[in-house]
């Protein structure tokens, strides 16, 4: 199977996690497009959804199913969402699509992550795929130093040759050649650090299950 059949396949898998009535937390990426055109289906039985980015928001509208803004709503039950790596304890990396922080924001307010995933995501270590960290401008630099001494590389992302500008008005730094061998510590230290907005590791907020796509059908690992 191809990765976007794969994707196609763990979209509609996720179904199975949505309970009827509720509203859904919703993600951002290739993969959750996947899961948001199969909720279509069901646009009639949920009562809406909580989107983590503006290009969800305006999918979800598409196709007539009703975006609650993250304040009008306690808890959700569920957030589905993609991964850039998610590991044997559900432990992740986000942020590949820029949208981390409203992710860890929606994924904190749900009881229960679905990550939906292909193959191609699970690893043994953290660390493959160059981590994201949103940042407030003023603090690039200095933030690029800290990881620096770390051994990594950090670099601010690029959009149509302009430093990309997240929903929220900050850059990203994309982080190689770290290998973070405990997630929960390194996103306890790296969130502390001044101009951090968010860092993308989903160690605190990590999945409890994940839908992973393999050539055999959906894997379901439950952490
Ligand atoms: C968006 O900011 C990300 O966290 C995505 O969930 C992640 O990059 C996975 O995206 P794909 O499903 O497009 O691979």
């Amino acid at each position: 199977m191809t990765q976007d059949e794969l994707k196609t396949l763990v979209g509609q898998a996720a179904l199975n996690y949505v309970e009827a009535g509720s509203i859904v937390g919703v993600g951002t990426g290739s993969t959750v497009n996947k899961f948001i055109d199969a909720l279509a289906s069901m646009k009639d039985q949920i009562a809406g959804a909580v989107s983590s980015s503006l290009a969800s928001t305006e999918r979800l509208q598409a196709l007539g199913i009703k975006v609650f803004d993250a304040t009008e709503v306690d808890e959700l039950a569920v957030y589905i969402d993609g991964a850039d790596e998610i590991d044997h304890a559900g432990h992740m990396v986000k942020g590949g699509g820029a949208a981390l922080t409203r992710e860890k924001i929606v994924a904190a307010q749900s009881r229960r992550f679905i990550c939906i995933a292909d193959k191609s995501k699970y690893v043994a270590t953290l660390g493959g795929f160059p981590l994201p960290v949103e940042v407030i401008p003023m603090a690039t630099r200095r933030i690029a130093r800290q990881f620096e001494a770390m051994g990594g590389a950090a670099t601010v992302r690029h959009k149509d040759g302009k430093p990309l500008v997240t929903d929220n008005g900050q850059h990203i730094l994309d982080v190689t050649g770290l290998k973070i061998a405990d997630p929960l510590v390194f996103e306890s230290e790296v969130s502390q650090w001044p101009g951090v907005v968010t860092v993308g590791v989903f160690a605190f907020q990590k999945a409890h299950v994940c839908l992973l796509g393999t050539d055999d059908g959906v894997e379901t690992l439950v952490f």
